[in-house]
């Protein structure tokens, strides 16, 4: 390998500036050029790029969202598309690629894959919904960022005794609801990948903290839930004439400085990435399982299925008194 063309692409995530950094100073060291592709597959349609040295990475483990930009590219999908993202290859001498991002971001380095180049995906989402991996790059400073909002909420709700009900992020994946849940010690915390029965999950926990003297109640709420929080909101206040008030945290949750354990995780996914090409490995996803760094054959990685963390979701019910 002699260019490495580096990028992000889907949503962003705290951390990914430190991947990119990784990327470049691991392949400088090994005596690989860089090149960053900027707004991840777009730019590589329209031969968007800066070229990276060791200095111009400088300072980025600390910052948030992406130097290199981030999309969600439409056009990549069509076939005009996919042979510009080659030409542009061609032209800038990119012998292989590292995207970070989700799975939409590791399918096109999978098309690309098939055209004969070599590609290395980094998982990087604030959602942790990459199934060959315990862990996604964003996902630790995502909760605390969302954990540190609800903690402020809590001292108004208990001043007026009121019921917060707060959407988090996660269209399809609730670990982020879940484990900011388990950790503010919510009443009640509801996800995409368990219907929700309301007597059962919602109002059944509000009586019974109510019962014991309870005068305030944190509900989260994934964002892929049936009706978000505005519909949860509203039946809870039907059902037992709480004042509940509505906090959508949005994409807050996506930005600020990644805290030590996405800086280390993005920088070993970063690194990992450069030595398995420099080893002559392609078409993998560098993953997590538990602490070790591991890596998965894309296709592989793609078929894989995550659910929510039993054991997680377990305490969340115990502690909740479901
Ligand atoms: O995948 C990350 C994520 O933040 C999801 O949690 C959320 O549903 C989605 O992206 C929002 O996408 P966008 O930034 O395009 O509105």
């Amino acid at each position: 390998v002699h260019r490495i063309g580096v990028f992000t692409s889907g949503g962003d995530a705290p951390g990914m500036n430190a991947a990119i950094r990784s990327v470049v100073r691991t392949s400088l060291h090994m005596g690989i050029e860089c090149v960053g592709i900027r707004r991840g597959y777009h730019g590589l349609i329209n031969g968007d790029f800066v070229p990276l040295d060791f200095d111009s990475v400088s300072g980025l483990s600390r910052r948030g969202g992406t130097m290199l930009y981030s999309a969600r590219s439409e056009d990549f999908k069509s076939k005009q598309g996919l042979e510009r993202a080659e030409a542009t290859c061609k032209l800038l001498g990119l012998d292989a690629l590292v995207g970070i991002g989700g799975d939409g971001t590791f399918r096109g380095l999978l098309t690309l894959a098939q055209k004969g180049l070599s590609v290395i995906g980094i998982p990087g989402t604030i959602d942790n919904d990459i199934a060959c991996s315990t862990y996604t790059i964003g996902f630790d400073t995502a909760c605390n960022t969302a954990l540190e909002s609800i903690d402020k909420l809590r001292d108004t709700m208990l001043s007026h005794e009121r019921c917060s009900v707060v959407e988090v992020m996660g269209r399809h994946a609730g670990h982020v609801a879940l484990n900011v849940g388990v950790a503010c010690g919510a009443t009640v915390v509801l996800v995409p990948e368990k219907e929700v029965d309301y007597e059962e999950d919602v109002m059944e926990p509000i009586r019974r903290a109510r019962l014991a003297g309870r005068t305030h109640f944190m509900i989260i709420v994934a964002e892929g839930v049936e009706g978000g929080a505005y519909g949860v909101a509203q039946k809870i206040h039907e059902a037992t004439a709480l004042d509940t008030r509505v906090t959508v945290l949005g994409h807050v949750q996506r930005g600020g400085a990644p805290t030590v354990r996405d800086r280390i995780a993005a920088t070993y996914m970063g690194y990992e990435a450069v030595r398995l090409l420099a080893e002559g490995k392609d078409c993998r996803v560098v993953a997590m399982q538990g602490e070790s760094y591991v890596d998965y054959d894309i296709t592989e990685a793609l078929a894989m299925q995550k659910g929510l963390d039993q054991q997680t979701y377990t305490v969340m019910r115990v502690l909740t008194g479901v």
